[in-house]
């Protein structure tokens, strides 16, 4: 059985990864109306990746005999000046989660709920990965500056990213 104050920041966790879901689809609908594909496809994966962080959260509430209790999701900004504008909102958001994981982390240790804290270390290493991934696209865009055909040359290269689905999960006995 899972402590209380955990189980709330589990579920609150699980609503921050929903929400990063629904700000990279709305970023990855902006790019789709600005024409650029591939970059709406590199946002579209990101959305993807965030469900599956809030799925690992919520089949770890249940695995422990937790409560799951499904939150208000806010809706998300929906314009944005440039693609600039766009990577650096998402290398802060990247920057902010990072710090609610290690918010959860200190939770687990001040609560004693080691179980959590081993499944809170793939999150640790996951925002290392996330973070620089979103400063490497922030930095080339920026490099390239106003040049169209780097934009475009750019557009190609996000245009490879593919969702790799996780393992299918054991299920829960
Ligand atoms: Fe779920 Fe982008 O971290």
């Amino acid at each position: 059985m899972i402590g209380k104050a955990v189980e709330k920041a589990l579920n609150t966790q699980l609503n921050a990864e929903l929400y990063s879901s629904y700000l990279y689809l709305s970023m990855s609908s902006w790019f789709s109306f600005q024409n650029l594909d591939g970059f709406a496809n590199w946002m579209r994966v990101q959305a993807q990746e965030e469900l599956v962080h809030a799925m690992k959260f919520y089949d770890y509430l249940i695995q422990r005999n937790g409560r799951v209790l499904l939150l208000a999701v806010d809706a998300p900004p929906t314009e944005w000046d440039s693609p600039d504008a766009v990577f650096e909102h998402t290398y802060q958001h990247e920057q902010k989660v990072t710090g609610l994981i290690n918010e959860l982390v200190d939770l687990s240790i001040s609560e004693k709920d080691h179980a959590t804290h081993m499944v809170l270390q793939w999150f640790v290493d996951e925002q290392v990965e996330e973070e620089s991934s979103a400063a490497e696209i922030l930095g080339k865009i920026r490099m390239l500056k106003e040049s169209k055909s780097g934009i475009y040359i750019l557009d190609r290269e996000l245009n490879q990213r593919v969702f790799t689905p996780p393992p299918a999960q054991q299920p829960v006995e």
